[in-house]
């Protein structure tokens, strides 16, 4: 059974005339009640808005608290000390949501934002029936998580969830009742802040009062880029997410230009878009990170040029070599995702995480939420990979204030300035993966939604060598094609596609079958002209 809490509440917040910018407040705040593994107060996130002709992009993702630094996860003879950057108060990153929340609402929100964050006060209060998953999640996160460090305290609070019993959050209810009262006040000041502050001190963490108050979510200029008919708006860095979608369909295109058209997920086609992937990782690792922090070459990624050249690389008839790939400028398991269309085609792509399931395991002693381990996304030293396998060096290295590199990909396609998809999944670096095949399923293979989502796909990112990860569903003589080539295959699959298309005129929404989510259209009265 999927879990349809925040889609439920936002379905409400639709039907009672909110626009989706209010519908996606409510569904994130309800999200941080019923989804503590990756919905979240204590993390971040991005917001990709399609409003009134407009795209704006919101940056709320997590910063490096003052007292961060370089070599801060490595020990007295420069190794990695293992885990310290994904368990306990030093794995977090200052939380971006609630004053993403906040921005997004101040600019775009209609309803009052009491209304919005109100639900969830309920639900953190009252409680909710746990579902199943949930409740097996947590048990095993709750041992895996024992003494990985001392400040650990996940089993404490949500040790003892067990499946269909109703499970309240007292602490987390006043948390987000300062929120509602006070806005982000209620959370980057006063009794929150001062919570948090004190119980880093006591944990030896590094976040303090100071650095919360500095925190601000940023609006950027979203990566916008001509595919086809269609107009790509996908997530800036500090999010890889929208290059490398770009990137990984404009080559595509290129090699189509040249080759026939391989069959959907035959080897010829898992094959090509691998060789793609290894060029956009070897990108992704050398120039990406916070663009505040340092000069992201965003025009020269994207420029048909580069493109050309870079796609005039692939081989197609066999793997090439790992070590070979370099960057090519000449110069010098939690995330969660949601998608809203409203009644005016206004869209929210939306994804937040804490990082990895239930993130740090470490819940604020007195306020109720998970803070986030997403320094882990930043590279602790170049050349040791993170827990997504990914690698970096000194453009994703630690420093004070600065964002960590993100995967995270919410997009919306446009034709004719008109929504044709909505789409975005948790999965670290597969997130890319999940949302340009998602693209390509919609347009190149025409799929309706469901299959959109529920086809098998795979992902390659150059390191580890030439392995494809891939969901089961591909076919044996597409696997022994592959393994014949030299590919390594890695059946564990990832991603939770949550996607909403317009085919034939009319919308579609699925979520992803193996997953918790949920969807509803809903029909709503609609006497303004501007309705869909
Ligand atoms: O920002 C990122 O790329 C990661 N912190 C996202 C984590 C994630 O998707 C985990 N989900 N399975």
């Amino acid at each position: 059974m999927p879990d349809s809490f925040s889609a439920d509440v936002a379905s409400e917040v639709l039907a009672s005339g909110g626009n989706a910018v209010d519908a996606a407040i409510a569904a994130q705040f309800v999200l941080a009640v019923t989804l503590p593994e990756a919905g979240n107060i204590g993390g971040g996130g991005f917001m990709l808005i399609h409003k009134d002709s407009e795209q704006y992009f919101l940056d709320y993702r997590e910063m490096a608290p003052a007292a961060a630094s370089r070599d801060m996860y490595l020990d007295d003879d420069g190794n990695v000390i293992p885990n310290l950057s994904l368990y306990g108060v030093l794995a977090s990153g200052v939380p971006g949501t609630v004053a993403g929340m906040w921005q997004a609402h101040q600019r775009h929100g209609t309803k009052p934002w009491a209304e919005l964050v109100e639900p969830a006060v309920k639900l953190a209060a009252g409680g909710f029936a746990v579902p199943a998953p949930l409740a097996r999640y947590a048990s095993a996160f709750a041992r895996k998580v024992e003494g990985k460090h001392p400040s650990v305290n996940f089993a404490r609070y949500f040790g003892a969830m067990e499946a269909g019993e109703r499970f309240r959050q007292p602490e987390l209810a006043a948390t987000l009742r300062r929120i509602r009262d006070q806005g982000p006040d209620g959370f980057y000041r006063g009794e929150t802040a001062k919570i948090i502050a004190t119980f880093m001190r006591k944990n030896r963490g590094l976040i303090t009062e100071a650095d919360l108050a500095a925190y601000e979510a940023k609006w950027r200029e979203p990566i916008v880029a001509h595919w086809r008919d269609l107009q790509v708006v996908s997530a800036a860095p500090p999010s890889s997410g929208g290059i490398a979608v770009v990137q990984w369909l404009k080559m595509y295109d290129r090699a189509l230009a040249a080759n026939p058209r391989p069959a959907h997920n035959s080897s010829e086609y898992l094959h090509l878009l691998a060789e793609v992937g290894k060029r956009v990782f070897a990108d992704r690792a050398e120039y990406l990170g916070d663009p505040d922090f340092y000069p992201v070459p965003v025009a020269e990624l994207l420029a048909d040029e580069y493109i050309a050249m870079r796609a005039g690389e692939l081989n197609l008839a066999a793997i090439s070599p790992t070590p070979a790939i370099q960057p090519g400028l000449q110069e010098s398991e939690e995330t969660t995702h949601f998608s809203i269309v409203d009644q005016w085609g206004n869209a929210v792509s939306n994804t937040t995480t804490i990082n990895l399931g239930f993130g740090s395991g470490v819940v604020v002693d007195g306020a109720g939420f998970l803070l986030n381990d997403e320094m882990d996304d930043f590279s602790a030293k170049p050349g040791v990979a993170n827990a997504f396998g990914a690698l970096g060096g000194e453009a994703n290295e630690v420093q004070p204030f600065k964002r960590m590199l993100s995967s995270m990909s919410p997009t919306i396609v446009l034709r004719d300035g008109n929504v044709k998809i909505v789409t975005g999944s948790p999965g670290g670096t597969t997130i890319i993966s999940s949302v340009y095949q998602s693209i390509l399923n919609a347009v190149e293979f025409g799929m309706d939604a469901q299959k959109i989502v529920d086809s098998p796909r795979f992902h390659h990112q150059l390191w580890p060598r030439d392995v494809i990860r891939h969901h089961t569903g591909l076919d044996a003589a597409t696997r022994a094609e592959l393994q014949a080539m030299g590919y390594k295959l890695d059946d564990r699959g990832f991603g939770d596609l949550q996607v909403i298309v317009e085919r034939h005129g009319q919308l579609e929404a699925a979520s992803q079958s193996s997953g918790r989510g949920a969807t509803s259209v809903i029909s709503i009265e609609c006497p303004a002209k501007h309705c869909l």
